[in-house]
């Protein structure tokens, strides 16, 4: 049986030295035996952190709105194939089928979902949605739609940090057993103050890269939790954090893979991949028809409250989860960024 995880890490960094964070953060979210997603680490309110889609199912409804948007624009076709990457255990899928959409109703939504935690796959409800799981390399045909929930945010980040008029990388060695960041090697100043910190993503910005280069015809659709750099050195609370139960940890070098760790994306570094609509997730949301789900919900609540029929208490439901939803210092605060299809099918 392989040593824990931390024991490996320790290991790795006496024989190689200070290995980069990204390496740490990698090992530590997604370790094949002992990575925080293999073992079970998910989002929800009995996980570990809670991301929009499982607020509740408005968010899916929204979503399933946006799609026909797209649907529709590309010309109804026949077959609308959405491929969700990072997509947890497939609540977003299950609620955007629940809404039953045009798209949906029309039989052409193709909802596939992207998920390397097999404990997440397993976590699906299963039954009959019209959605599947599929490996990256498996997709095929023509993509419409590239989405991705809060996955940016999980992939292996660096820091960088200014010093004086040079920029170094950080990088993980171990001070009398623990882990510990160190300087490590130079990288072009960040835009920061002497001394600051910045996390960098070109993890992220790769997969964006990837992506766009895979799938030329297909709307990229990525939501996150992202700032400027000045906002970010700035932030109170820092920007990144590590979970586990839903309580914040504050030593996120202290138990690799027993913790979330997750990063405020630097929107200047995806900004510089030239989405073609930048906007935060309320603008996002309302675009795409939240405010008449909610007046419906207000509604069915006015009319059955007195009964407190399901219908009602699903509306009111509704209401509080918009108020999650579009909260300014919470999930309406996200930005979304989009790139434009490249070539729009023809003949539709
Ligand atoms: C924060 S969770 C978000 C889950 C879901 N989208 C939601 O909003 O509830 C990030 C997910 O991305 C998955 N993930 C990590 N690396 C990935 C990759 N390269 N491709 C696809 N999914 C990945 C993780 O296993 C994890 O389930």
């Amino acid at each position: 049986m392989a040593a824990p995880l931390a024991d490996r890490l320790r290991a790795q960094i006496r024989d190689q030295g200070p290995i980069p964070v990204s390496t740490f953060v990698e090992a530590a979210l997604y370790d094949e035996h002992e990575g925080f997603y293999v073992v079970g680490g998910r989002a929800g309110r009995h996980g570990d952190f809670l991301t929009a889609p499982e607020v509740g199912p408005l968010f899916g409804a929204v979503i399933s709105g946006a799609v026909d948007s797209w649907w529709e624009s590309a010309g109804r076709p026949a077959r609308f194939t959405v491929v969700e990457h990072g997509a947890g255990p497939g609540t977003l899928a299950r609620t955007v089928m629940a809404a039953e959409g045009g798209c949906f109703a029309a039989g052409a939504l193709r909802w596939v979902m992207i998920e390397p935690s097999a404990s997440q796959r397993e976590a699906h409800p299963g039954g009959a949605f019209l959605s599947s799981f599929a490996d990256a390399s498996e997709v095929e045909g023509l993509v419409d739609v590239v989405f991705a929930n809060e996955l940016l945010d999980n992939l292996p980040f660096d820091i960088v940090a200014r010093r004086g008029d040079r920029g170094v990388a950080l990088a993980i060695d171990i001070d009398d057993g623990r882990f510990v960041l160190v300087d490590g090697p130079p990288v072009a100043p960040p835009p920061i103050a002497n001394g600051a910190r910045l996390p960098r993503v070109d993890n992220a910005a790769a997969w964006v890269v990837a992506q766009r280069a895979r799938h030329p015809s297909a709307r990229l659709v990525v939501l996150d939790y992202m700032a400027t750099a000045e906002e970010l050195v700035t932030r109170d609370g820092g920007w990144l954090r590590a979970y586990r139960d839903h309580d914040r940890i504050d030593d996120w070098l202290a138990d690799p893979g027993l913790v979330d760790i997750t990063v405020d994306l630097p929107l200047d570094e995806l900004l510089a991949l030239h989405p073609t609509s930048v906007r935060l997730q309320a603008d996002f949301l309302r675009a795409h028809g939240i405010d008449q789900l909610v007046d419906q919900g207000r509604a069915a609540w006015h009319a059955g409250s007195a009964v407190g029929d399901l219908a009602a208490l699903k509306g009111r439901s509704r209401l509080r989860e918009a108020e999650a939803l579009l909260d300014a210092a919470g999930f309406g605060g996200f930005h979304v960024l989009e790139w434009e299809p490249e070539a729009h099918r023809s003949g539709c």
